[in-house]
């Protein structure tokens, strides 16, 4: 009997940290189903048989359920379902406009929720999955220019905990995912982003830190993709795998951020963000 994990992950372009998780868990000679929006962002991984690519996009009732049972036709089981795929969205809350905030948490809140209700009926059914949420070190301490980013991730956080609870009954192991800042097209695709925003009225002087901010993620101290990627699918495949499992650059720092007094906290973000 075919013994290797089925592991699913969304949002797996070439560049992000999707893709690297896909070669990751591969190398672990896992049955990987990489998928994203378009299988031209995984063209490297075209014609290696250990990937079986699937065109999927989150917002997508009809796309979820076909790859599903593409897949379940394929392997006959998912033991990992990861819910990478992803949006930043830069700009000051009181101005951006709410179409963006709602796509925000389409994307973020709203498609892995999709992904989650579309196989847990099928990982109950065996008593047996992982279902591992990306979330975000900037919802440790939610500063300026990226508060729709920043809530979405939260809410992230907020239903890992209530799933792992509620999903235990069911031997399903639900396990939060919490990137530092990593090496990725996070940046670009910002700033591709940002450029369809309206010119801002109130925040006009603050054009160049909210510009900033969408690269914040992007320097020079980055944690790589792919080391990130590894020591992610080494703590996901883990027997009695972390509830919480958070590492890249920042992240000790966003730790510490979240537990201290916020005059405090404030105080920091002020001057690092100039607001
Ligand atoms: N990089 C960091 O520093 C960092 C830090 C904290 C958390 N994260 C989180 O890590 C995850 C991966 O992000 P990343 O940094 O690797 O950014 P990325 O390179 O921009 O990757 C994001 C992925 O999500 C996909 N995506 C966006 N909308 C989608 C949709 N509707 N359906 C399916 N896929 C969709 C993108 O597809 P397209 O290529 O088609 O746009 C892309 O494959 C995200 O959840 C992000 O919030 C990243």
């Amino acid at each position: 009997m075919e013994t290797r994990e089925v592991v699913l992950i969304t949002g797996c372009s070439n560049g992000g940290i999707g893709h690297e998780l896909a070669r990751s868990f591969a190398v672990k000679n896992c049955l990987v189903v990489p998928t994203a929006r378009s299988l031209t962002s995984m063209s490297d991984f075209q014609n290696d048989p250990r990937f079986f690519l699937q065109e999927l996009d989150v917002l997508s009732e009809q796309s979820v359920t076909h790859v599903l049972s593409n897949v379940l036709q394929k392997f006959g089981r998912i033991d990992i379902l990861v819910n990478n795929a992803g949006v930043q969205c830069v700009g000051p809350l009181a101005e951006v406009p709410l179409s963006s905030i709602q796509h925000t948490f389409d994307t973020n809140v709203f498609g892995p929720i999709r992904l989650i209700q579309s196989v847990v009926p099928h990982m109950a059914s065996r008593k047996k999955g992982k279902i591992v949420n990306i979330g975000s070190c900037s919802a440790l301490a939610p500063g300026p220019w990226s508060g729709a980013y920043s809530a979405s991730k939260a809410a992230v956080h907020s239903f890992t905990d209530t799933l792992r609870l509620e999903l235990r009954p069911f031997g399903i192991d639900v396990i939060s995912v919490v990137p530092g800042a990593v090496t990725s097209n996070i940046g670009d695709t910002a700033i591709a982003n940002y450029s369809q925003m309206p010119e801002w009225k109130l925040y006009k002087k603050f054009e160049e830190p909210i510009r900033a901010r969408a690269h914040f993620s992007q320097g020079p101290k980055s944690t790589p993709a792919e080391e990130f990627a590894k020591r992610t699918v080494n703590a996901v495949l883990k027997e009695k795998p972390p509830a919480w499992f958070s590492i890249g650059h920042l992240s000790t720092v966003a730790a510490i951020m979240y537990h201290l007094p916020l005059f405090i906290r404030d105080f920091i973000v002020r001057k690092g963000m100039k607001c």
